[in-house]
């Protein structure tokens, strides 16, 4: 694996591949990597060339000083997890390579775009700017390593969908490609901030998939449904509901009914103590 914290290092290193017509595939990370995260690097070594995956906690995106602080670090365990995948290059540059002059949270550094409500409801509304700062990093990576096509996961749902607006509000020539979560045994998704919660909050977390799960069973108005969950996760002492909905796939828009034509999503945060876990499924 070639490993690079250099932009313009990374930049020429691609282009001598491009030129002899090899295609990159591209997955961006914060690192602390786990299945999840490695589950999109064997996609994107199926479906291109040459695999190329960015490590980079990215400061532009952490609405919360605390959490960018405590957001795990383990560059050294995370290159041993990319070697054993056969990552081909991994780009881990500093925070003073990427914004070489002061920035703030939640202010684009070029990739700024008219999210409309997309960044408005669910992770918009509880984090502002939060995805401001996903498209400016997102966009400078993407202009770092020019790939065809760039993997992200469906555990991020609204990252999903916002990367795919950006793209195309942007003409940025990539594919975006969502993937599926990838969860434990237990059901709970694989995320970086579960090594952050204590061995009791680790026992109780999956009750946040369960409830999910459950919810497609429950029969009832989604007003109904909605209550259901909050009583299910408030009445868990390790939890507190931050937001559920039901949205439509595309627009996240919240419903208030649902409509068989539609492609729905039921997407979740629950808090447990510090720690943010979220969630979705088709629903
Ligand atoms: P990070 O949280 O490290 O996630 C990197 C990628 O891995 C994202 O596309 C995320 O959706 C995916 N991922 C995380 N957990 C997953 C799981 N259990 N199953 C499948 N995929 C999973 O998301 C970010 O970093 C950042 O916002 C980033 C896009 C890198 C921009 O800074």
């Amino acid at each position: 694996m070639q490993t690079f914290t250099a932009i313009q290092d990374v930049k020429n290193y691609l282009i001598a591949l491009r030129t002899k017509g090899q295609s990159i595939g591209f997955v961006p990370t914060m690192g602390a990597l786990h299945q999840g995260h490695v589950s999109l690097l064997e996609r994107a070594k199926r479906e291109n060339d040459i695999s190329v995956s960015s490590i980079f906690v990215n400061p532009l995106q952490f609405n919360d000083k605390n959490d960018l602080e405590k957001y795990p670090r383990t560059l050294k365990q995370d290159i041993a997890k990319l070697k054993s995948a056969n990552c081909d290059v991994l780009f881990a540059p500093e925070v003073k390579e990427m914004y070489p002059a002061p920035v703030s949270y939640g202010r684009g550094v070029g990739g700024e775009v008219d999210l409309g409500m997309l960044d408005k409801v669910m992770e918009g509304a509880h984090r502002p700017g939060h995805f401001q700062g996903v498209c400016s990093v997102v966009k400078k990576l993407f202009d770092i390593t020019e790939p065809a096509k760039a993997y992200f996961g469906e555990k991020d749902f609204q990252q999903v969908a916002i990367i795919k607006h950006m793209v195309k509000a942007l003409n940025i020539p990539v594919e975006i490609i969502p993937c599926p979560t990838v969860r434990e045994a237990d059901g709970l998704a694989m995320s970086s901030r579960n090594a952050l919660l204590t061995a009791d909050e680790r026992k109780n977390a999956p009750h946040i998939y369960k409830t999910l799960a459950a919810t497609k069973e429950t029969r009832g108005t989604i007003p109904q449904i909605k209550k259901w969950v909050t009583i299910q996760i408030n009445s868990n002492h390790f939890m507190q509901l931050e937001y559920f909905e039901i949205v439509n796939a595309e627009t996240l828009m919240p419903l208030h009914a649902v409509n068989e034509a539609e492609q729905v999503r039921a997407c979740i945060t629950v808090k447990m103590g510090n720690v943010r876990l979220i969630d979705n499924i088709a629903f």
